[in-house]
């Protein structure tokens, strides 16, 4: 027993930030964006919180699903910034939805959504639930240096949320980590505690971009090519894969190194840019939507970002 996807649902910002605006922000230009990621636009917060995102997602959703909030036995989310330290992102958003069940978050960045699948797995195989709300949906707008033109223009807001109930869609699901603070990581504000003796980092988002540039290559055709043999099956049987949307070039590079062809890849990226965890949930809710999906598709998922984390899976769509 695993679980199967009921329904799915997605939240951005309205406010489109294009790249055309972002060169009067920073020294950069459409053509450099647009050649060097895939990325055209994305959405960032101006009046919506994160909480009032997880909720539109997370009803959406659970609208698809025709499941209610009090049917709900857990909530997970996965976002590395929620509205507080403390509670969890998943308790606000339980008590803005009036469910009643445990709610935790958890942060594996960009690989996000896939660890949420997989810790909801493992509450299903122990027979704990029977309906799980799975929210992914970061703002890293939030945490970005809007001066600094190597990270600002690659990200956006949004996510999306599942529903899961018991099934076996799930065929094959792997986890990994690689700690590591030097190439991707964005430390806290100020310590305002008089006693601490270490010096504040700069709370923004850092990134050596080419180094995780390689290590998304190798992370995505490694972890896209496992998941497919854990599943039983060949790249040939993939019918769709959803990609971390970070770098359009590392999307066309792991369709040059697969014997999948091209057009089964969904790219979001130009519309929304890197949504962190948000990213994998987005490219399922827009394709659900677009009724790209048949029963008995199998859809390979696969992401990777800071931590170093990576995840990928392989679901069997069980819906007409
Ligand atoms: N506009 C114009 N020029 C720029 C910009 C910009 N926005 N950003 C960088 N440049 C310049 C650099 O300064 C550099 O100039 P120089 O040669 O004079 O020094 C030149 O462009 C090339 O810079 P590189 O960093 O080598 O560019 P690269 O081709 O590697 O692209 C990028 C950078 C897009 C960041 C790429 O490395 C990448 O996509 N990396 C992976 C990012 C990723 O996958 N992140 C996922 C995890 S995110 C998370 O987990 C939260």
């Amino acid at each position: 027993m695993s679980f199967s996807i009921l329904g799915t649902g997605k939240a951005v910002p309205e406010y489109v930030l294009t790249n055309d605006e972002l060169s009067t922000m920073v020294e950069t230009s459409d053509e450099w964006i647009s050649t060097r990621t895939g990325i055209k636009k994305r959405h960032i917060c101006k009046e919506e919180t994160i909480t009032e995102l997880c909720v539109q997602a997370a009803e959406e959703a659970m609208s698809n699903a025709g499941v209610t909030a009090k049917e709900l036995d857990l909530i997970i989310c996965a976002t590395l910034r929620g509205e507080y330290i403390t509670p969890s992102q998943a308790c606000v958003v339980q008590k803005e939805l009036g469910a009643t069940c445990p709610a935790f978050d958890i942060n594996a960045a960009c690989s996000g959504f896939i660890y949420a699948l997989d810790v909801a797995a493992g509450f299903f195989a122990r027979g704990r639930v029977k309906k799980v709300l799975v929210i992914a949906l970061d703002n890293l707008s939030n945490i970005v240096d809007w001066k600094d033109r190597n990270t600002c223009v690659l990200f956006g807001d949004g996510g999306g949320a599942a529903v899961l109930g018991e099934g076996d869609s799930l065929l094959s699901i792997e986890i990994t980590a690689k700690g590591d603070t030097d190439v991707l990581k964005c430390p806290h504000g100020e310590n305002t505690s008089p006693f601490y003796k270490h010096p504040s980092e700069h709370p923004y988002l850092y990134m050596n971009g080419p180094e995780v540039y390689k290590f998304a290559v190798v992370s995505m055709v490694k972890g896209i090519k496992r998941a497919i043999k854990n599943a039983g099956l060949k790249e040939e049987d993939i019918d769709w894969v959803i990609p971390h949307q970070a770098n359009i070039r590392i999307i066309e590079t792991a369709v040059s190194k697969l014997k999948i062809p091209s057009e089964r890849f969904i790219r979001t990226i130009a519309e929304y840019g890197n949504t962190s965890g948000g990213s994998c949930a987005i490219a399922l809710a827009d394709s659900v939507s677009q009724g790209k999906f048949k029963k008995g598709d199998n859809i390979v998922f696969c992401a990777f970002g800071s931590g170093l984390t990576t995840g990928s899976c392989v679901i069997r769509w069980d819906k007409d």
